[in-house]
């Protein structure tokens, strides 16, 4: 097959070495192209440089050079309609139409669809004025949780003690399509993906991700700063991980999909449930419509299913004939390393000192992802804010984390900064 994926981050990264692990006997079992890629994929296979939220620019490649299936990473083309384009054309596409990709990209559609399929989830007021958002913190009382709308590139979400500071938070994105003010719920978090053809569903392994900037969950939110996978301290209350995954599947995820197919919208793609495990059971903070980022590369390198497999039957219909897919029992541990400044203001154009020769003689267990990086004159730079993650599998957390840790010590970029306790407590 021929397969196009759209993207540039770690996660498009993980999705093309995963991807490129189908084998024949005379190498990989795909042709796998990247739009834009980046330059770790780039060593890895072809890249094109193309508008991947232009859904024309990208039909008409994939159609020209006969691309059998299309994944669509990132969020932003599913919103922009890259999917409809695609699909057109008659083109296999893994990732939803723009109607369906609103999960993610509209908090009150998702909450919506959640009412109406009975998922359990917390409450939400949509405020369109500042009277409305006083209101409602008032109503729901601290901790205050206000979420832009729409899309903010995991930045919209503020949780604070702090009424004014709320207030200010809404007062932003009032002007960007309104904003959410939710209950506050608490408890750990989990990423759940599972595959959806419109109709049934497939469960990839938990994962959980770190979303704040800094050690100790402080400082503001990010895309996400690490993840691991599996999370151990499910059988604490679940029988095992295999029932929770069940328990998602049954009380979120299906009936997500199947409302939105009686709709007549469906939802074929990466669903991406963002719950918490709060004292009264399971809750649904968020969904997304693609893979999430970083935990997509803990869960993907533990993957033994064929990826490749599992998403053409999501795209083309027929996820009900597979099995569930297999993971492997060895863990997975990723450390983000972000630009000065990330997430804020982060600065860029820093050469990343290191990483070829790290890259040229890998310890085991340790792959890294690139995410916003760029060769200049032989040498690797940064582009952006969140510039690699390093994987690490092992044995166990400890081993895992050792060798993260071990291979982002060997790596140098100016003012660059990672969390220093991703898995750490699993791993005690
Ligand atoms: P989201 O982008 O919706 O996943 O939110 C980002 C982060 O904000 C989540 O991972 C949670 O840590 C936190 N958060 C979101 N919604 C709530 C909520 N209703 N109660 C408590 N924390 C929340
Ligand atoms: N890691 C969070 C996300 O991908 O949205």
């Amino acid at each position: 097959m021929r397969i196009l994926v759209l993207g540039s981050g770690a996660r498009e990264h993980a999705i093309v070495r995963a991807l490129l692990r189908d084998q024949t006997s005379d190498g990989p079992a795909h042709e796998v192209i990247a739009a834009p890629g980046n330059a770790g994929i780039a060593a890895l296979v072809e890249t094109v440089k193309l508008d991947a939220s232009n859904g024309r620019l990208v039909a008409d490649y994939a159609r020209d050079s006969e691309v059998d299936l299309v994944v669509i990473g990132p969020e932003a083309p599913l919103v922009a309609g890259v999917g409809d384009a695609l699909r057109r054309y008659g083109i296999p596409v893994f990732g939803p139409d723009k109607a369906a990709a609103a999960l993610e990209g509209s908090k009150s559609f998702a909450k919506r669809i959640m009412q109406a399929a009975q998922v359990p989830t917390g409450g939400a007021v949509h405020a369109d004025t500042i009277d409305e958002v006083a209101e409602a913190l008032d109503r729901f009382g601290a901790p205050h949780v206000v979420k832009a709308d729409g899309l903010a590139a995991g930045k919209g979400v503020l949780v604070t003690d702090d009424r004014q500071a709320a207030i200010d938070h809404a007062s932003f994105y009032l002007q960007q399509g309104g904003v959410l003010i939710e209950e506050h719920l608490s408890g750990p978090e989990v990423s759940l993906f599972l595959l959806a053809d419109g109709h049934d569903v497939l469960p990839l392994s938990p994962a959980q991700d770190f979303k704040r900037v800094f050690d100790g969950d402080a400082g503001p939110n990010t895309g996400g700063m690490g993840a691991y996978s599996p999370l151990p301290w499910l059988s604490d209350r679940w029988p095992s991980e295999a029932d929770f995954v069940d328990e998602v599947v049954d009380r979120v995820a299906l009936p997500t999909v199947r409302q939105l197919e009686a709709e007549g919208t469906p939802f074929v793609g990466l669903l991406y449930c963002g719950l918490i495990i709060t004292a009264e059971g399971i809750r649904v903070i968020e969904f997304n419509a693609r893979f999430g980022d970083p935990e997509t590369q803990v869960v993907l390198p533990r993957l033994e299913s064929s990826l490749a497999e599992l998403i053409t039957a999501a795209a083309t219909g027929g996820l009900g004939r597979l099995p569930y897919p297999k993971f492997s029992p060895e863990v997975a541990v990723t450390v983000v390393l972000a630009s000065e400044g990330y997430p804020e203001n982060p600065i860029t154009g820093r050469p990343i000192r290191g990483l070829a020769a790290l890259e040229a003689e890998l310890p085991e267990g340790v792959t890294v992802d690139h995410a916003a990086t760029t060769l200049v004159d032989g040498e690797y730079v940064a582009t952006g804010g969140r510039v690699l993650s390093v994987v690490a599998r092992g044995a166990d957390f400890a081993a895992a984390r050792e060798r993260a840790y071990a291979a982002l010590g060997r790596l140098d970029l100016e003012g660059g900064h990672f969390r220093t306790d991703i898995a750490a407590r699993v791993a005690q």
